[in-house]
């Protein structure tokens, strides 16, 4: 049983009687447990855009010993800024045991967590369950894409089973660990340094469209009573700190509020597009947006390039050329995407930066010009894009890695022909 709606106000126990009626912090919370507030936007933030919940739990989060700083992971820091175009294979399965924490590798970075800006994009591949490693980010709330493999997510809010085509947010601060049923795990996650992820307006669309709020799953409430070792790791301010806790610390019985841990089935997503002529603007296929201060230009755009029906007359439909004042980083959950003929696979990842030169390679570009217009549906696929007003730098481990012949997908273009 999960709860629907994105933004909603939900009330969850996992024990009847556990969550107080009409307070929020009684004197004496039932079975003795601790009331505590988690803030996901400033306490005077807009009424439209507030979010927090109340947790009752076994134990108070403060109680903990000192994080420390982990040992830097070698090669996570950032290249200096580059204007070319990349691009990258998927990532191999880790040959030896690796929990998900463990595997997650920073390939493109912008902004600043300490100035609540930009995302960090990572992808994660893995191979053990880590039932002891409970994971949060004060960095930013978490938008995990998983690519191959089930993830199971165990919350401070409850569980969420996750697969490829589903996305999860998890918010600023949200205690989980993961689990994977499947043995193998393999996957993208964008940490958002900015605001939270929303709903984009629909504007002249309507009242419909595009992610439906009710397609959004919030978890019920649960709960783990393991009094035994947990590590809890923490990324803060772009490096790692763990602590051991005597505790599991996934101990919140029972929960009310609209900051909450989601799932959205990307299948779900209602696309709309031409049917008259012209490829949209893909703003068209935003799932979910991090506005910055400036209307209109996202810190970060959740894009998604679902299985759709092409009707459009007259029209170069594949996304055209273009130059783009936004950077956008693409990656592939399955299928083919249908600006690219090849050297994009289901894993891979690529970076088209700010006023990058980019659009279809000489393949694609050709059948489209050739294509008979007949409508015809681009099935079998989800490609996502993070499309995010600040520049990426590359990590240092991903440039080791980046395809090195990519901008060879832009030779052979002829040259046009005027009439002498
Ligand atoms: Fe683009």
């Amino acid at each position: 049983m999960m709860l629907t709606g994105f933004g909603n106000h939900f009330s969850s126990e996992a024990i009847p009687g556990a969550l107080p009626i009409g307070r929020n912090s009684p004197q004496r919370p039932a079975f003795g447990l601790y009331a505590e507030q988690l803030s996901g936007t400033a306490f005077t933030a807009p009424r439209a855009d507030n979010r927090r919940s109340w947790l009752y739990r076994l134990r108070p989060s403060a109680a903990h010993p000192p994080f420390t700083a982990a040992p830097p992971t070698p090669n996570h820091g950032k290249t200096a800024a580059n204007p070319n175009r990349l691009r990258w294979n998927p990532r191999e399965i880790p040959a030896k045991p690796t929990g998900f924490i463990d595997s997650i590798t920073p390939m493109l970075v912008n902004g600043d967590p300490e100035t609540l800006s930009g995302v960090t994009l990572s992808t994660y591949a893995c191979t053990q369950n880590a039932r002891n490693q409970v994971f949060f980010s004060a960095d930013g709330e978490l938008l995990i894409i998983p690519e191959q493999g089930a993830l199971r997510l165990f919350t401070e809010f409850g569980l969420i089973e996750l697969a490829p085509l589903h996305i999860a947010i998890i918010p600023r601060g949200v205690r989980f660990r993961v689990e994977i049923p499947e043995n193998t795990a393999r996957g993208y996650l964008c940490e958002n340094h900015g605001a939270p992820f929303r709903l984009p307006e629909l504007g002249p669309i309507g009242s419909n469209g595009l992610a439906s709020p009710r397609d959004f799953e919030a978890p019920t409430a649960w709960f783990e009573d393991r009094d035994e070792p947990f590590e809890l790791i923490q990324r803060y301010g772009g490096a790692l700190w763990t602590t051991t806790l005597d505790h599991s610390p996934l101990d919140v019985v029972a929960w009310h509020g609209n900051l909450v841990p989601m799932k959205y089935d990307l299948r779900r997503f209602n696309t709309i597009g031409s049917i008259s002529f012209d490829h949209p603007d893909p703003s068209i296929f935003t799932v979910l947006t991090s506005p910055s201060d400036t209307p209109g230009r996202a810190n970060a755009d959740f894009v998604i390039f679902p299985p759709r029906w092409m009707v459009a007359a007259d029209t170069f439909r594949p996304p055209w050329f273009h130059r783009n004042l936004m950077s956008e980083a693409m990656g592939l959950i399955t299928g083919a995407y249908d600006a690219k003929a090849g050297g994009f696979a289901p894993g891979g990842l690529s970076l088209h930066n700010m006023m990058s030169a980019h659009g279809p390679d000489v393949t694609s570009w050709q059948g489209a010009t050739d294509a008979v217009l007949a409508p015809h549906k681009i099935d079998g696929t989800m490609a996502s894009m993070n499309e995010s007003c600040w520049p990426h730098r590359v990590t240092q481990a991903a440039m080791a890695q980046a395809q090195r012949d990519y901008d060879s997908v832009w030779s052979g273009f002829a040259k046009a022909q005027i009439p002498k």
